[in-house]
């Protein structure tokens, strides 16, 4: 297919604060597409509720998530930046996308044995087919680009097996979907305590959330774990400098960068003054997000604005593929 035309679609559950890996891995990139291709970008508040069912801060969540992606630099006027729930379509998709999943291969699914096994007490039917809630969220579209992290690709898999399946019996209707980070690498932003990555729920203190004020920003970088410094020239950086320095790498100008590189190759470091230099270029780079973000989240009537235009684009997409898909599918009376 003409690779202008491909369509990139992709979502983000309102579970949590987004935080800079959502930014250096999902939002970044977002912004970037919406200029070449046709993008869908999503509110997954549907598939929230497979493991939060209490839904007091549910609002609240969806309008900061919806705040932060347009604070990041999505124009809501090029792309259709929508709530799922706001897609009633996903849900009659959803059910025929179910008629041609096995109970077996979801059962077998990485992230659905995960959070059954964290949230023993409700193992619900959504958690199980939520790969197939997520491959009708992307094929509504006939999208084909998907732009998410390693850990979705299993779902991305199941997602070009249901289409396979659906093309197979009722005709070609569908694109594959596959995995899509426009041309460079994924970025992987460490957390502050050296374990693993930045994340939306667990790891507080070592994940910078785009909401966090400035104060917090300095608390948590100062608190890196760091040691006594290297004592012989070219010591190799142990994980948890060095991940400091991708952070760096990320914030701060390369004559910064350099400074500090310098100062370990030499054994003359002093991390202390490192970590107070990169906690400002955070804050330098991170405030005015933040500060957009919050002002938008005020505006009531901007964000309904905002869903409403997002609504009617995904809502008149998804109904020129269920039209088609009816048809295909026999599905159609008179
Ligand atoms: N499952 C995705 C995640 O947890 C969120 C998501 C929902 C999504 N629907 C989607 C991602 C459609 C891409 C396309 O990150």
């Amino acid at each position: 297919m003409d690779k202008q035309k491909q369509i990139v679609m992709s979502g983000i559950r309102p579970t949590g604060y987004l935080h800079l890996g959502n930014y250096f891995g999902a939002l970044r990139n977002y912004v970037k597409m919406q200029e070449v291709y046709p993008c869908f970008f999503m509110v997954a508040d549907l598939h929230s509720l497979t493991t939060h069912p209490d839904t007091s801060f549910l609002k609240e969540n969806v309008h900061r998530v919806l705040a932060e992606h347009i604070a990041c630099g999505l124009n809501p006027d090029l792309v259709a930046l929508y709530c799922q729930s706001h897609v009633p379509e996903t849900a009659e998709l959803y059910l025929y996308l179910n008629m041609l999943a096995y109970k077996g291969e979801l059962e077998k699914t990485v992230t659905f044995k995960d959070k059954a096994r964290l949230h023993s007490e409700n193992v619900n039917a959504g958690l199980l087919t939520y790969p197939v809630l997520q491959t009708a969220d992307i094929i509504l579209h006939r999208a084909s680009l998907v732009p998410v992290g390693k850990d979705q690709e299993q779902h991305l898999e199941m997602a070009r097996n249901f289409v396979q399946r659906f093309n197979h019996r009722y005709g070609q209707v569908f694109p594959e979907p596959q995995a899509f980070n426009f041309g460079n690498e994924l970025v992987k932003v460490p957390s502050l305590d050296g374990t693993g990555k930045m994340s939306k729920s667990e790891n507080n203190l070592a994940t910078l959330y785009l909401a966090d004020c400035d104060d917090t920003i300095r608390k948590k970088v100062m608190k890196a774990k760091t040691d006594a410094g290297p004592t012989a020239p070219n010591t190799p950086r142990p994980d948890y400098i060095e991940n400091l320095f991708l952070l760096m790498q990320l914030v701060s100008d390369s004559a910064t960068i350099q400074l500090f590189e310098e100062a370990y190759r030499s054994c003359t470091i002093r991390y202390g003054d490192m970590k107070k230099q990169l906690a400002e270029d955070m804050i330098r780079f991170m405030a005015p997000i933040r500060d957009k973000a919050s002002q938008l989240q005020k505006d009531k009537s901007y964000l309904e604005k905002i869903m409403k235009q997002g609504a009617e684009k995904a809502g008149a997409s998804a109904a020129a593929t269920m039209e088609i898909v009816r048809n295909a599918m026999g599905l159609n009376y008179y």
